[in-house]
This record gives structure tokens, sequence and C-alpha cells, in this order.
């Protein structure tokens, strides 16, 4: 079983790609407490019942895919209000987000839950209508080409939606196996 050339170069420029956003969210990060970046009330215009959901996301002021999920986000109806960390690290430990399933932003919902990366708007409404029983949140761990602030091109990487237990466990919440999957 050897890798294909094409399939080889299109793994690589993934990489890359990825590596330069994570690259780009890795900077020292300057302390900017309080800071918000959410322009109020752009939000109320999106045609779907209930659905302005107040949310706090926390990232890099560098991460450029982070700033691309935000725009996901509020065209999906979420009214995010954004923090610039001095410790990202550390906020996602305190809220028991592992290692292996971080990527680089966090969003806090109201009642404490977390969403951690590129996760599909769609998917995080759908776990707080009726969040699982002993549920932390939800992660996409890393960061997918195709998912929502890491598009290129029409390229799509097929990745799946954790649920993150309170006991430190994980189980799959979605298969996200197409890319307009994530948009219905
Ligand atoms: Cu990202
Ligand atoms: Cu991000």
């Amino acid at each position: 079983m050897s890798i294909r050339p094409s399939m080889y170069s299109l793994v690589l420029i993934s990489l890359l790609s990825v590596m330069a956003c994570s690259e780009q969210s890795s900077e020292p990060v300057i302390a900017q407490q309080g800071g918000s970046e959410s322009p109020a009330g752009v939000t109320n215009n999106v045609a779907q019942a209930g659905a302005n959901i107040a949310m706090d996301i926390y990232k890099s002021p560098t991460c450029g895919c982070c700033g691309k999920w935000v725009e996901h986000g509020e065209q999906q109806g979420f009214s995010l209000t954004t923090h610039h960390p001095a410790d990202l690290n550390k906020l996602k430990a305190e809220h028991g987000i592992a290692p292996e399933y971080q990527s680089c932003h966090t969003i806090v919902s109201a009642e404490g839950f977390v969403f951690e990366g590129h996760i599909p708007a769609r998917y995080i409404r759908e776990f707080l209508m009726a969040p699982p029983a002993d549920a932390r949140g939800l992660a996409v761990p890393g960061m997918p080409v195709g998912s929502p602030g890491m598009e290129m091109g029409d390229r799509f990487m097929p990745y799946q939606v954790l649920l993150l237990k309170r006991d430190g466990s994980a189980e799959v919440f979605a298969e996200v196996s197409t890319s307009t999957q994530q948009y219905r």
C-alpha cells in the first residue's frame, strides 16, 4: 500500500495550511482583557426562529481561521463576544478540554458548555436544544480542511464532531462526510 503522489501532495498541502493557521495562533499573545470584536446588533437579520444565541469565543488575536469561524457563527445566528486571553491553553485546561480534543478557538455558552474548534453551527444548535446527559460540550479536534472557517476551494476532509463527556471521555456526536452536510 503506497500513497499515490497526488494523494500525498494533497495531504501535504492540507497539512501546510493547517500549520500556517496554527502558527499564526501560536504567536505570543498580548492580553486584551474585555476586548470585543463583535459588532453589536448585526445578527438580528437571520431568518430563523429563535436563532440568536449569545456566546463567548476565546481565540488568539492573530488567528485567521478563527475570525472566519466567527463569520460563520454569526451568519448562522450566533451573537459572539470575542475574547483574547493571555493564556488560551490554560483556559482550555480549565474547561476540561484535553489536548487530544483541542483546536484553535474555544466557545463557552451561557450555560457553561464548551464548543472547541471548527464545529458547524448546526451541531452546536442541535446540542443546545437538547444537551445530552453528563456532557461538557462538543469538539472538532485539529482543523479539518473544508470545515467552517477552514475553506480551501472545494477541498473537503471528512471529520467527526465529538461529544465531550464530564468524565473526560468522548464519543461521536456526528459524522461529517460531505461539505453540504455542514450547512443543512
Ligand atoms: Cu482554526
Ligand atoms: Cu479557530
